[in-house]
C-alpha cells in the first residue's frame, strides 16, 4: 500500500497531549484501526490491534515515549512500534503521520519519517 494517499484524519488541535483518537479501518482502507497518538508536539500512528491479544492499544497508557496495552501491559515504542515489555512479543506496526496546515495526515501502510 505505498502508493496510498495520506489520509486527513482531524485537526492537529482536537488531539490534546498524551491523547490518541483511533480511525476505523473503514476509514483508513487498512486491515486493522489504526490509533493516532499524541506525545508533546509529536504524533505517532500504530495498528489499533495489540499484537498479543487483540486488546485496543488506543485505550491504553501514554508514557515516556511508549503506548502501554490495557490489558496485560506490554509496552511499545511510539515512534518504532518496537515491544519494551513482555508478554508482548511481536512489534507493533506504524504508519506514517503527518502534520500540515494543522491537520494531521495519516498515510497507512507508509512507514513513518521522523516524527510530524
Ligand atoms: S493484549 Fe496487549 S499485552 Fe496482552
Amino acid at each position: 500500500m505505498s502508493d496510498q494517499q495520506p489520509i486527513d484524519v482531524f485537526a492537529a488541535a482536537d488531539l490534546g497531549d498524551g491523547d490518541a483518537k483511533t480511525i476505523p479501518a473503514k476509514v483508513t482502507g487498512w486491515s486493522d484501526a489504526i490509533t493516532v497518538f499524541r506525545d508533546g508536539d509529536d504524533f505517532y500512528a500504530l495498528d489499533d490491534t495489540c499484537p498479543h491479544e487483540k486488546a485496543s492499544l488506543g485505550e491504553g497508557w501514554l508514557e515516556n515515549g511508549e503506548i502501554e496495552c490495557p490489558l496485560h501491559q506490554s509496552r511499545f515504542s511510539l515512534k518504532t512500534g518496537v515491544v519494551t515489555c513482555l508478554p508482548a512479543t511481536r512489534n507493533a506496526r506504524t504508519h506514517r503521520v503527518e502534520v500540515v496546515d494543522g491537520r494531521v495526515l495519516l498515510t497507512p501502510g507508509l512507514a513513518p519519517t521522523d516524527a510530524a
